[in-house]
């Protein structure tokens, strides 16, 4: 299928500044008079949306990590149907808080070596990967003390601990030397506005 638009991802731990920036990216390209779609996952349509719920509130054992693959598929590939896709053929930027990597680092690391599944379901159900990932790198301990700060009720994947975030913050890094020319690595331990600069003055070298 052919697209028009350029899809930009952001991946990172929890509380990385993922979201914060990808917000600011598409408020600075938008002043630029890009047509931009800001979405998020899981969620992002309604269907991924109620998927959401099921995914990150409650018992952090209540599924298996082959379920949960299976879970977070199908949310991405209603996301993809329903707003990726068409935004995409209309020639938008679309910005993606978290996408595939975040699948292949969560559910493929964390509970045994699914990552052999998560590739091979992601080439069936969504065979599509973004043009350009911006992975925030981001001291563990300071990220869950961040994302613990927020106090809500989303809060299955934090509550699997620190050590979680230390172990998706080394696959993530592995992740990008895996593919290095759309994972681009930025470091998150600087004040808002660097990470916002260093973020711009990427995509535009790259949308030129
Ligand atoms: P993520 O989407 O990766 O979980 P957020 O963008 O929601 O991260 O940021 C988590 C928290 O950290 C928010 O309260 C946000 O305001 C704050 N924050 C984001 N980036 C920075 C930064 N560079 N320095 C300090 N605080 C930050
Ligand atoms: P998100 O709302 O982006 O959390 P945060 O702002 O803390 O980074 O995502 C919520 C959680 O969902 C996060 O802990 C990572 C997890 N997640 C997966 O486990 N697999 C996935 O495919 C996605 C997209 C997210």
């Amino acid at each position: 299928m052919t697209s028009k638009g350029f899809f930009i991802t952001f991946e990172g731990i929890d509380g990385s500044g993922k979201s914060t920036q990808a917000k600011l990216l598409a408020e600075t390209l938008g002043k630029h008079g890009h047509d931009v779609l800001l979405t998020r996952e899981p969620g992002g349509s309604t269907g991924a949306e109620q998927i959401r719920a099921l995914v990150l509130e409650g018992d952090p054992d209540r599924w298996s990590a082959e379920t949960e693959i299976l879970l977070f598929t199908a949310a991405r590939r209603d996301h993809m149907e329903n707003a990726i896709l068409p935004a995409l053929q209309k020639g938008q930027i679309v910005i993606c808080d978290r996408f595939a990597d975040s699948t292949r680092m969560y559910q493929g690391l964390s509970r045994g070596d699914l990552r052999g599944l998560v590739d091979t379901l992601t080439e069936l159900m969504i065979q599509q990967e973004p043009d350009l990932t911006l992975l925030i790198d981001m001291d563990p301990n300071t990220g869950h003390s961040r994302a613990k700060a927020r106090a809500n009720k989303e809060e299955r994947f934090e509550d699997f601990g620190v050590s979680l975030q230390e172990n998706m913050r080394d696959g993530f890094i592995k992740l990008a030397e895996e593919f290095s020319t759309r994972i681009h690595v930025i470091d998150g331990n600087q004040d808002i506005n660097s990470v916002q600069t260093i973020v711009f003055d990427l995509v535009k070298g790259v949308l030129k």
